[in-house]
């Protein structure tokens, strides 16, 4: 049976993008089957629509009654995901902290793009923060969500120098190049059955050269 993807962005959505379109060329054999989104704005809403997906946004603000109100948010969100069958979630620029509920309905099957090389510069603007830290090399990570702030175990990084005269902008951009590479091929390796989660690590199973989950120097055309 073909992996069913389900989505969360609260923004543009290059990422879903990105994997969407690996999807449509046939490098990955999975479908997206809804995508929810925490802000009625959200181009990824558009994005999706556009591909004939099914998306809609669910306002975080109608559980806030429930006690806790984030968790209870959650809840709903994976009724909506076990419903449609989901084998994957994928936070796609998701800008919010992914409660147990969730985490539990899909044990070690959510996973989450984010612009540093983690463990360094987790939480927001991860960029922004090496940039003005000034290290000389970032990058982005695909990990599993756990219950930690971008603390679960990592699949797949790409470095990214960091240039001299760089700004949040355009490291940002270089980055994200990178981001819209290494989503998909993690998306891939997991619909292909190989990414085993052993403790803090991931074994991918049956890796080849061409497939190295670090890569680097950076992917840049
Ligand atoms: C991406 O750069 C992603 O890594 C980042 O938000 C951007 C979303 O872009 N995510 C985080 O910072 C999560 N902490 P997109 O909506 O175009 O995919």
């Amino acid at each position: 049976m073909i992996l069913k993807i389900g989505v969360l962005a609260s923004g543009r959505g290059s990422n879903f993008q990105a994997v969407l379109d690996a999807i449509k060329s046939g490098r990955i054999k999975a479908e997206i089957s809804l995508l929810i989104s925490d802000k009625p704005d959200a181009y990824a809403l558009t994005r999706a629509r556009n591909a004939g997906i099914e998306a809609f946004y669910l306002d975080p603000k109608d559980f806030f009654s429930f006690s806790p109100a984030k968790d209870a948010y959650f809840e709903k969100i994976a009724e909506e995901f076990t419903a449609k069958g989901i084998g994957l979630v994928l936070l796609a620029g998701f800008m919010r902290i992914v409660k147990k509920p969730l985490l539990d309905a899909f044990p070690w099957k959510v996973m989450n793009i984010h612009p540093a090389l983690l463990p360094s510069f987790p939480g927001l603007h991860g960029q922004r923060q090496a940039e003005g830290y000034g290290v000389k090399i970032s990058g982005c990570t695909v990990h599993f969500v756990d219950e930690g702030m971008d603390t679960g175990p990592v699949i797949i990084q790409a470095a990214v120098p960091v240039r001299h005269d760089d700004t949040e902008d355009s490291l940002s951009e270089r980055i994200l190049k990178c981001e819209h590479k290494i989503y998909p091929e993690a998306v891939r390796l997991f619909a292909e059955g190989r990414l085993h989660v052993n403790g803090k690590k991931v074994e991918i199973k049956g890796a080849r050269e061409n497939e190295t989950p670090l890569i680097s120097p950076p992917i840049e055309e």
